[in-house]
């Protein structure tokens, strides 16, 4: 066993090129769920409590990107093979720990499978975290001798065909003391088909110097590496499968698990219906009763019980009140709250504004920079004109307000309570309590007009 008084240092290896993604991004910057599968990593190396986190990069937007993590940045300069990447990192650890060696491309390993790989780890010997897979291909073998013990690692591009046979998968996961890394990993060769020092050419090492090595399983889907989109969309989906599952348990009817995505946190009470293609980002809570249009999209939001978001919904760090209806086809911006039975129709965009309890904006409207009461009707086609092409503006409607449809509120301006603006109108000075006020022309009538023809 793995002496769990010894310090522990993780290593994530970052500095691969990520080749087989095809793509500008660096590979380990690619999101699952709406995060990049460094951070995800990090987090659950975080997780473990470990004396430091150091991660092997070698593009400096990988660096640049999650400066804000609490973890030592070590430059690979060549990218010569995990086994090199290991050797850039010994130097700064202590001999009296363990180190546990992550890639960066595995982003759904879990803390619990980790523990269990220390707990498994010999004291002075190598603990391995292998898979068993259905189709293999690409990865390193675990080679084990007729007593079934670990004899070594072989990558998919140098085995024999005999070898291509074997479906146990080296994860690239492993834990070994310092002192025993730093002894080994200086002495790894690259005489092998990439011409690459091998992390895995410890095994041997370790073998012959009778230090045990010891395995345990974990799934593919925790340990497949992401090497190309393929792979990382599979894991996204296995993600959200697995996601949706947990709030189905919980209580939370989604009505098509592969259709339903979660890139952040949600947290969402009993009866919450989603339905399909709804995408939830950052920080989400949803009340009991709560209704998910289908492809509507949530965004760091508070919604409360009982609340019917209709489809195609956009919905983005508002704040959304009991027994609201928003949509079909609305868009809540950041900082709007609706107080309890607001109905926000087709076609409103509403951006920083507080909403009285059972007010009404059922029809294309615009309503920024805003404070409007309670119990107010606001008419199709009205727009709080905030922007004055240099400064915005702020729009007062008190209580019981009916704005007629097409009204421009030109800010800053106050509508008193009880108003009541003709349709039509452009509304730029005070309107007083209980008073109408319209700006409208009056029509004019011409008769036995003949049409042109
Ligand atoms: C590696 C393993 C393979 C295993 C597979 C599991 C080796 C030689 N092979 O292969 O046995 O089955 O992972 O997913 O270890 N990296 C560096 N610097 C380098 C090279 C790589 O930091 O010089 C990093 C990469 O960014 C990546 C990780 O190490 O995060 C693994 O490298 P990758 O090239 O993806 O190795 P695989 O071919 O997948
Ligand atoms: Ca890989």
């Amino acid at each position: 066993m793995y002496n769990s008084q010894m310090k522990l240092n993780i290593i994530i290896l970052a500095a691969g090129r990520g080749k087989r993604m095809k793509s500008t991004l660096p590979k380990v910057l690619h999101p699952l769920a709406g995060q990049p599968l460094l951070e995800r990593i990090i987090h659950t190396a975080q997780s473990l409590n470990p004396a430091h986190i150091y991660v092997v990069y070698s593009q400096p937007e990988v660096q640049k990107q999650l400066a804000h993590l609490n973890v030592q940045w070590i430059e690979q300069t060549e990218q010569l093979g995990t086994g090199h990447a290991v050797g850039q990192v010994l130097p700064h650890l202590n001999s009296d720990s363990t180190a546990l060696i992550l890639p960066g491309d595995t982003p759904l390993i879990t803390a619990a499978t980790l523990q269990k790989l220390l707990a498994a780890t010999p004291k002075n010997g190598i603990g391995i975290i292998t898979a068993d897979l259905y189709d293999p291909t690409g990865f390193g073998r675990i080679v084990r001798d007729d007593k079934g013990d670990i004899c070594g690692i072989v990558e998919h591009v140098d085995a024999t065909p005999e070898q291509l046979e074997i479906s146990e998968i080296n994860s690239a996961i492993f834990a070994a003391p310092v002192s025993q890394l730093k002894q080994w990993v200086p002495q790894i060769k690259n005489n092998n088909a990439q011409k690459e020092y091998y992390l895995p050419s410890i095994v041997p090492m370790a073998l012959a110097e009778h230090c045990s090595v010891s395995s345990i399983f974990a799934s593919y889907e925790e340990v497949g590496g992401i090497n190309d989109r393929s792979q990382l969309a599979e894991l996204e989906r296995f993600y959200q499968h697995d996601t949706a599952q947990k709030l189905m348990l919980s209580g939370v009817t989604i009505q098509d698990p592969s259709r339903f995505d979660l890139r952040g946190e949600l947290q969402a009470e009993h009866d919450v219906v989603i339905d399909i293609n709804v995408i939830i980002e950052g920080k989400v809570s949803i009340g009991s009763g709560t209704r998910i249009g289908a492809h509507s999209i949530i965004r760091n939001s508070k919604i409360g019980k009982n609340v019917d978001i209709r489809p195609h919904s956009i919905i983005d760090g508002a704040d959304i009140g009991n027994d609201c209806i928003v949509g079909p086809f609305a868009r809540i911006r950041p900082e709007t709250q609706l107080l309890t039975g607001v109905h926000i129709g087709n076609f409103v965009e509403t951006k920083k504004v507080v909403i009285g309890k059972g007010s009404k904006a059922n029809h294309l409207s615009y309503l920024g920079d805003a404070e409007i009461g309670s119990g107010v009707n606001i008419g199709a086609g009205t727009i709080t004109c905030n922007y004055d092409g240099v400064h915005k503006h702020k729009t007062v409607i008190g209580d019981g307000a009916f704005i007629g449809s097409n009204t421009a509120l030109v800010a800053p301006v106050t509508i008193g309570k009880n108003t009541t603006i003709g349709a039509g109108s452009t509304i730029t000075k005070p309107v007083p309590d209980s008073a109408l006020a319209l700006t409208r022309s009056e029509q004019k009538l011409i008769m036995n007009w003949s049409q042109k023809k």
